[in-house]
């Protein structure tokens, strides 16, 4: 590890998972394209979510993070954009009424675009090239044009996030967000699943709640938290040399902040102490996540802690576990409880997704929704064991009616994955297999505070 920081010291260390640009000119040039643009979220912004990361971390509030596994440029329209914060702003309902939680939204969007590949080429038949890492690093189709890596997709990914941000603003800010429309949020296809008539029934009693405070005096006037919420962003920082492009210094504090969203994450593959992606990460004052799967050490994260959280400050570090389901119940408690013993403060998040993609017997990736029920279910379970407040969810969402992960009330079987298998990469839940995943969690968080207030 460097001594002294800068946005380039990454580039001192070993880099995993970036791709080999083979024009490199270009590259530098659309980097400084990238560094003369305006920010895409503001230091101030970032500091508000690490304040409210800080109440998850104590144990006020819970994280919900999701969206695509990637973002593409072809699947790129305003439909989609709304149908994804509709399913997050029902579960958040759903998590706040039924679990009692103020919950802290994160979307993953508006720049996650980057992929890292379990191998750097990929070969059919006789013909073998790079691996597809992402829209903003090259294309998915297999052919050499598309998969050498082009600088200009950077461009591209910056304008389409600007975009982006820019709808999720106007409606969170706008009123599309407010509570008294709460039943409007009812995606059509949803109509008639059993999860639309539970969540009717919320959004009924939320209703009525909102009439009583209406008659108290309490308004969308002088309440303004009744029409409007933050929505927050985060992508994996994976790509490092479009984040340095945009990491700029706040003037208000003094402080790097990588302004391409509020929230970054290191991925599992790229968590190495000694790596470029850590190296840039600690260096940025935006709240940070980090990915433990299996074969973390209790002793790395503990590490990891030291560096990208060296002031232990609550709020500025989420560890997000993805053990996969058979796995958590003897990987977690050894890192839940070093932590502990250590006093470091922390978010816990369960990323049920990526430890649970298997292929489906006619041949997509896919993950039976019953294991990341399963993996919710134990890390839940392992928290109230140790004591220790599930903090968050991390999930491969869509508010699109797919049919990518097996299982869940439409009961979605391998034979019609084929149906609507729209993704770029990992298999994403549904809004009904998302809306019945937020209910589940509902009430373990409520089981959370009954076991919190026996024990106090
Ligand atoms: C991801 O979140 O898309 C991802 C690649 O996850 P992980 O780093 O946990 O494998
Ligand atoms: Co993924």
């Amino acid at each position: 590890m460097s001594q002294s920081w800068t946005p380039q010291s990454w580039r001192q260390m070993t880099r995993h998972q970036m791709p080999d640009y083979p024009d490199a000119a270009r590259l530098e040039a659309v980097e400084q394209t990238l560094a003369s643009y305006p920010p895409l979220v503001f230091a101030g912004e970032a500091r508000k979510l690490e304040e409210e990361l800080g109440r998850v971390a104590k144990g006020e509030g819970f994280l919900l993070q999701g969206g695509d596994c990637a973002e593409a440029f072809a699947d790129f329209n305003a439909d989609k954009i709304r149908d994804t914060l509709r399913v997050l702003l029902q579960m958040a309902v759903v998590l706040t009424y039924g679990g009692g939680m103020s919950v802290v939204k994160v979307g993953r969007l508006a720049g996650q675009f980057a992929k890292p590949r379990s191998a750097p080429m990929e070969t059919v038949g006789d013909v073998e090239l790079p691996s597809y890492r992402g829209d903003i690093v090259n294309g998915l189709a297999f052919t050499t044009d598309d998969r050498i890596p082009d600088p200009a997709r950077q461009l591209q990914a910056y304008g389409q996030a600007a975009a982006t941000m820019n709808l999720l603003r106007a409606f969170t800010q706008g009123g599309y967000a407010a509570l008294t429309r709460v039943h409007e949020w009812t995606l059509g296809f949803l109509d008639k699943s059993p999860q639309a008539d539970r969540y009717r029934d919320f959004a009924d009693r939320i209703s009525e709640a909102l009439s009583f405070m209406r008659a108290c005096g309490v308004t969308d006037l002088n309440t303004p938290e009744i029409t409007r919420t933050n929505l927050y962003t985060s992508h994996e920082a994976l790509l490092l040399g479009f984040e340095e492009a945009l990491t700029r210094i706040d003037s208000t504090s003094g402080r790097w902040y990588d302004t391409s969203a509020h929230l970054l994450w290191v991925g599992d593959r790229t968590r190495q102490l000694d790596g470029a992606h850590v190296e840039y990460c600690r260096g940025i004052a935006n709240p940070l996540g980090v990915k433990a799967g299996p074969t973390m050490p209790a002793d790395d994260l503990l590490r990891l802690c030291d560096v990208l959280n060296p002031e232990n400050k609550p709020g500025r570090l989420t560890v997000i576990a993805r053990m996969g389901h058979e796995l958590v119940d003897r990987h977690l408690p050894p890192l839940v409880r070093a932590l502990k013993r250590e006093g470091r403060n922390v978010v816990w998040s369960c990323d049920p997704m990526h430890g649970n993609t298997i292929k489906s017997s006619t041949g997509y990736k896919t993950r039976p929704f019953d294991r990341i029920l399963a993996e919710v279910r134990s890390f839940f379970a392992v928290h109230r064991a140790e004591g220790t407040h599930a903090g968050g969810i991390h999930l491969e969402m869509t508010g699109q009616d797919v049919t990518e992960c097996t299982g869940g009330a439409q009961a979605i079987t391998d034979a019609v994955l084929q149906d609507r298998y729209h993704t770029y990469c990992d298999p994403r839940l549904n809004a009904q297999q998302s809306l019945e995943l937020a209910f589940l969690m509902a009430e373990a968080l409520k089981e959370e505070r009954q076991s919190l207030s026996k024990a106090s």
